[in-house]
């Protein structure tokens, strides 16, 4: 464990939403380790170096201001897996781990594919004992397929695996991963070598982390926590929305009920905002990788219970959706309708899974005509994710969806306004001049009660919220 006494060179494999802002945070609090971020996708390694930090790939508050500071010095950004693997003693994976679409697990499994891929490439180019972290959120047990993958291809060094899985909200990145709650590191407590690889990755996190926040357990406990943990988050959301569509039959307000569940803190605050339904890389994901878990260990009820936090998600968006539909008098065939938001919560321009492909979707099969504003989401995302989603080709999404920069021009002669995202700036809008420009009666769907009710209402909107 020599090597590992002082850390000078790091890596991380996967440029993505969570290996960049990850180094970027450690490449600026450890200015004496060389980070190097390295992808198999030139196109986004080009943008990490774009000269206009307005171009990088992903948007998170504080990124830009981080990635000027350091990127150059020492924050690297290359498409040289190779070298980045021979130079560090230690690399965090960082790479997607996709719902399988094909074969056993199919919907529901994770796909280890490109874990295994990096855990080849690392067994063929490594010479020296190296510390591997799992920083891709996988099912229990995948350190395990690393070290047997690493110790049977490889070049018969020491590789020592660790789980430190990432609980960073997009949109709170830096701030998450700057003032975390706690770091999770797992690794084999039970060896010495084992304790020396934990110690290793929590001294670079003791720069900036108080160390009590550092949690160290084992392997598995470690891989495990990371699902339980965003599918408990799931499950409040899923519990709230439950509760949104009772309050709608009652008469009672789901803001008024949160509030009033949250001031007890066994409870607490956080996580029970009533919305249009959960999206995100994870959430999904995580849970249909609980599901597949469960059911192959044979707890078919253990199972049953989590996959209802999908279902009643699935539930609040399609709900939404007919509730558009119900209210522009059962039919929206050839009616504009202007979205507000696509990405799947403010402060990013992340789209994955987001409630808002699942509306535009539904509406789109009853051949609504559907104009979209999002602050930070590019037009080829948007139509991507429609792909990815529909049955539709490209040419007919783009005959029925059309994609604004302006907010005013999106809502122009709409017959409804749905708000899909929770950007602060609709809060801001000239509400009076967009309903001037509507059809009447002007709707406007609220699916994440942003708006002033009050004044939307006075000016003369008809206005539907989330569970009131
Ligand atoms: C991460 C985690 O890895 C995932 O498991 C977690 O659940 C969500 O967050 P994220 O950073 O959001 O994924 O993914 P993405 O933005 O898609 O970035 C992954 C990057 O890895 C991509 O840029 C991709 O090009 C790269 N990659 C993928 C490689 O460099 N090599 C591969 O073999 C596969
Ligand atoms: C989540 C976890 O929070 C994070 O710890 C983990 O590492 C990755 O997954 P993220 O998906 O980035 O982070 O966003 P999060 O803030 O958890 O929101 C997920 C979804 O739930 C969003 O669509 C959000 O709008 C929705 N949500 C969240 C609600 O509808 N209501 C809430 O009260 C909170």
């Amino acid at each position: 464990m020599k090597s590992y006494k002082k850390i000078t060179n790091i890596c991380c494999i996967g440029a993505g939403y969570v290996g960049g802002p990850t180094m970027a945070v450690i490449a600026s609090n450890c200015p004496d380790i060389m980070v190097n971020v390295v992808d198999v996708n030139p196109n986004r390694i080009a943008d990490w170096n774009s000269l206009n930090l307005d171009n990088l790939p992903i948007y998170e508050p504080g990124l830009q201001e981080i990635v000027a500071k350091v990127r150059g010095k020492n924050l690297f950004f290359s498409t040289d897996i190779e070298k980045g693997i021979r130079e560090a003693q230690i690399i965090f994976i960082s790479v997607n781990t996709p719902t399988k679409t094909y074969g056993k697990g199919k919907g529901m499994a994770a796909d280890l594919k490109y874990i295994e891929l990096c855990a080849r490439k690392i067994a063929e180019i490594a010479t020296e004992e190296k510390i591997i972290v799992e920083k891709s959120t996988i099912p229990v047990r995948t350190a395990q397929t690393i070290k047997t993958i690493l110790e049977n291809t490889g070049n018969n060094i020491k590789f020592h695996i660790l789980s430190n899985p990432e609980f960073l909200a997009e949109g709170t990145a830096i701030e998450d991963l700057q003032n975390a709650d706690r770091m999770l590191i797992g690794g084999d407590n039970t060896t010495k070598e084992g304790q020396d690889a934990i110690e290793c990755l929590s001294s670079i996190y003791e720069r900036w982390l108080p160390k009590e926040r550092i949690i160290k357990t084992n392997v598995w406990s470690s891989e495990l926590s990371k699902l339980t943990a965003n599918a408990f988050l799931a499950q409040r959301v899923s519990s709230i929305n439950a509760i949104s569509a009772l309050c709608e039959k009652t008469g009672a307000d789901v803001d008024e009920v949160s509030r009033a569940i949250g001031a007890d803190n066994r409870i607490g605050s956080k996580f029970i905002k009533a919305s249009v339904g959960f999206g995100g890389s994870c959430f999904q994901k995580d849970i249909l990788n609980l599901v597949y878990i469960s059911k192959t260990l044979g707890l078919e009820e253990v199972a049953d219970y989590w996959e209802q936090v999908l279902l009643i998600n699935d539930y609040q968006k399609r709900r939404f959706a007919e509730n558009i539909v119900s209210n522009l008098f059962n039919t929206v065939s050839g009616k504009k309708i202007a979205f507000l938001g696509w990405a799947f919560k403010k402060n990013t321009n992340d789209t994955r899974e987001t409630a808002a492909m699942y509306v535009a979707d539904y509406l789109l099969e009853e051949t609504a005509i559907i104009h979209v504003y999002d602050p930070k989401v590019k037009s080829n995302q948007i139509f991507a994710d429609l792909e990815y989603l529909s049955s539709r080709t490209n040419e007919e999404n783009h005959k029925l969806l059309k994609v604004e920069t302006d907010p005013y021009q999106a809502c122009k002669e709409s017959h409804a306004v749905a708000i899909l995202t929770e950007w602060d700036e609709f809060k801001t809008y000239d509400w009076q001049r967009i309903y001037e420009n509507m059809k009447k009666p002007a709707f406007i769907f609220d699916g994440r009660n942003v708006v002033d009710s009050k004044k939307l209402t006075d000016i003369g909107f008809k206005l539907y919220q989330i569970g009131k």
